[in-house]
């Protein structure tokens, strides 16, 4: 079995890198299992290649979840029905784990780490809208790689504020994002309507918004001081339930060769990803940049990415556009991971 040091260590990152500003909780109850031998064990079982901290937490909300008057259940503040106690909660954490070891490893040995963050598209849109500025009355298809369930593909039904008057879309809808915009400059957010031919999400495993069980992990995989983040999802999910994106299972390199081929000539394709190209082997970010290079030097098409360059709690926008098989790269703000906050940097 993998050492047992080296996941205590993942643990303790966890709690220095990702938690801070995120989850108390899971930055308390991190650094309680790094010095846990007999914890480390249990989520030393996880599927191969599976960050250990998320899904072995994402595993214990959903017993939580489905136990809500169990006393750990009164830590988490999305479960809590009163005041979360003041005491320690790793003791009653580590006897909870310790007593449903069996249905933890049944979990965290099959399933996979596959957030869907919604507020995501709070990021994406104003690349969106500079992309289709730059690509003018082009007819355009979505194709979103690492979709998940594909709920950011739905981004242009949903409403955007970002503060100061700054809004976008549609303010009936039930899913509403709000994100701070930061720094001197303003995204800019023209209002406009657009011709989309469709939308296809790439994933090694999509998850079915149909599926009670897939949407059960997806909604145990949002930490718990982000009960927002909970009711986005649900919201998100009702709205495309009626009308499920198109989801392709498959490692995209071998899957996007076969999606650009099968586009008409006339669409332009926006594809983007978000925290996504972190989970390729180095080698497969090299080649889906020359895929995509590839593809822009014979057809008009945007590429959108908001990708962590430094911490999993920062991303980076950045918008590459090929017209006329001419290359432009802009790199438009700074971000954080879960769509709270976007600094813009161009004009
Ligand atoms: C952290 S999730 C992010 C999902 C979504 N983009 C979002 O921001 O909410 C990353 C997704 O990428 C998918 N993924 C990872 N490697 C992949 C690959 N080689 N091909 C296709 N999908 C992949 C995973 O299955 C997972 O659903």
């Amino acid at each position: 079995m993998e050492d047992l040091r080296e996941i205590a260590e993942t643990f303790r990152r966890f709690a220095e890198f990702e938690c801070p500003e995120l989850s108390r909780l899971y930055e308390t109850l991190s650094r309680g299992i790094a010095d846990d031998p007999e914890v480390l064990a249990i989520a030393a079982k996880r599927r191969a290649g599976q960050p250990a901290p998320n899904v072995f937490f994402a595993a214990v909300h959903s017993l939580l979840i489905k136990r809500p008057s169990h006393p750990v259940a009164s830590f988490y503040p999305d479960l809590a029905a009163c005041d979360i106690p003041a005491d320690d909660p790793y003791d009653a954490f580590r006897s909870f784990c310790l007593d449903e070891q069996d249905r933890i490893i049944d979990m965290i040995s099959v399933r996979r780490v596959q957030t869907n963050v919604v507020r995501r598209s709070s990021l994406m849109l104003p690349a969106f809208l500079r992309a289709m500025d730059r690509l003018d009355d082009e007819q355009v298809v979505l194709v979103e790689v690492g979709a998940s369930a594909g709920l950011n593909l739905f981004w242009d039904r949903y409403g955007y504020d970002y503060g100061d008057g700054l809004c976008w879309g549609d303010r009936a809808s039930p899913v509403q994002l709000k994100t701070a915009a930061l720094g001197e400059r303003r995204p800019l957010l023209p209002e406009r309507t657009f011709n989309l031919a469709g939308r296809i999400g790439v994933d090694l495993n999509p998850v079915d918004i149909r599926d009670d069980d897939a949407v059960s992990w997806l909604r145990a995989l949002v930490w718990p001081e982000r009960g927002d983040e909970a009711e986005l999802l649900q919201r998100a999910i009702e709205l495309a339930c009626s009308n499920p994106p198109r989801l392709i299972a498959g490692d995209a390199m071998d899957v996007l060769p076969g999606v650009f081929d099968s586009l008409p000539p006339h669409v332009v394709p926006f594809i983007f990803h978000s925290h996504t190209l972190n989970q390729f082997p180095a080698d497969a970010r090299e080649r889906f940049v020359e895929l995509v290079d590839c593809y822009g030097s014979n057809r008009d098409l945007a590429m959108i990415s908001l990708e962590s360059r430094q911490s999993q709690n920062n991303s980076e926008l950045d918008l590459t556009t090929y017209i006329n098989g001419v290359r432009t790269r802009e790199h438009l703000a700074q971000c954080d991971s879960h769509g709270y906050r976007i600094k813009w940097l161009v004009g």
